[in-house]
């Protein structure tokens, strides 16, 4: 345990945040939403927007989702004052949300630089919250032991996909924009930990050995919430979902929702792809967000 880890531990050894409610809900509540807010989330495809504070320059981070996405999930699975882990937190977009809506949270990444921006964006606001966010750089397979026993109310996160950004980009897209992407090789690192340079079948079972270490860290009717797109590959569509939802599956989670995040108000200039002949839904207009809990009966 290096010195700087050392600081965010309690006496256990566990990280010494908060985890239980501080609002004045019933306990059967699974959130402080009023029925007015609840009703609006019931609708399955979400549209969200980014906003002046979400990152959105590929130089800082190639993958980021929005604050506005991450603020919807956290208020449906948490109430104020409970625990949020981001497993793969990149820029920190979590922490950020989280710290907006007064919860606590964790993030790791493998990137000491991508921790670094967690922390720059976290240090900046609401210095009048009760609660604490805090980014640790570790391998995500490292992090269930920093947790007590049914402490989490939420796993919210959205971990790399498998090596289909591993490699250099060509569409016509990014030559028409001219943005500097082309022949860009847009992945986070090639660091022999990191889950996005693993063919599909061993990144899911990579992503099912780490999330089975992370279920008794979940309170029982704690939920997870994974956001993939599926991928195109050599006009084969690669179904990232159903690989993480069938490996969950195995590993004790169940399966509980399946919402789409619509991205359409947020792609512009979409070439032409497939036409006239192969038709192809473009992957960038949405994205799955896979809803899991730790069903009540499943053992610390
Ligand atoms: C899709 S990005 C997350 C982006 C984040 N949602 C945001 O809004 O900034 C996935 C992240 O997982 C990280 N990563 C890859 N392998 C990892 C591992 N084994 N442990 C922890 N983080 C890992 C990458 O460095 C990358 O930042």
């Amino acid at each position: 345990m290096d010195q700087e880890k050392a600081t965010f531990l309690d006496s256990a050894g566990f990280i010494d945040i908060g985890y239980e409610r501080t609002c004045e809900c019933k306990p059967t509540h699974i959130n402080c939403l009023e029925a007015k807010e609840w009703i609006k989330h019931q609708i399955g495809v979400w549209q969200v927007s980014y906003e002046g504070k979400d990152i959105r320059d590929k130089k800082l981070h190639p993958a980021t989702f929005p604050i506005q996405l991450a603020r919807k999930v956290i208020s449906l699975f948490t109430h104020k004052g409970e625990l949020v882990i981001d497993p793969f937190v990149g820029s920190g977009t979590t922490l950020v949300a989280a710290q907006d809506l007064d919860r606590n949270a964790v993030g790791f990444d493998l990137q000491e630089e991508y921790i670094q921006l967690c922390r720059k964006r976290i240090g900046t606001s609401n210095l009048f919250s009760s609660s604490k966010q805090i980014a640790i750089a570790d391998d995500a397979r490292n992090i269930s032991g920093y947790f007590k026993p049914a402490s989490a109310s939420l796993i919210w996160t959205s971990p790399p996909y498998s090596n289909l950004l591993n490699r250099k980009r060509k569409n016509k897209s990014r030559r028409d924009r001219n943005n500097g992407q082309l022949d860009k090789v847009e992945q986070y690192s090639q660091d022999t930990r990191d889950l996005g340079i693993l063919s599909i079948e061993e990144y899911t079972k990579q992503i099912g050995d780490i999330f089975e270490t992370l279920l008794p860290v979940l309170k029982p009717k704690g939920h997870c919430v994974i956001n993939v797109p599926d991928m195109w590959w050599e006009n084969k569509r690669i179904t990232i979902h159903i690989s993480i939802v069938e490996e969950l599956r195995k590993r004790g989670y169940e399966l509980r929702n399946i919402i789409i995040w619509d991205r359409t108000n947020i792609v512009n200039g979409i070439g032409i792809f497939g036409w006239p002949s192969n038709y192809i839904t473009m992957g960038v207009t949405f994205e799955y967000l896979l809803d899991f809990w730790r069903p009540e009966l499943t053992e610390d």
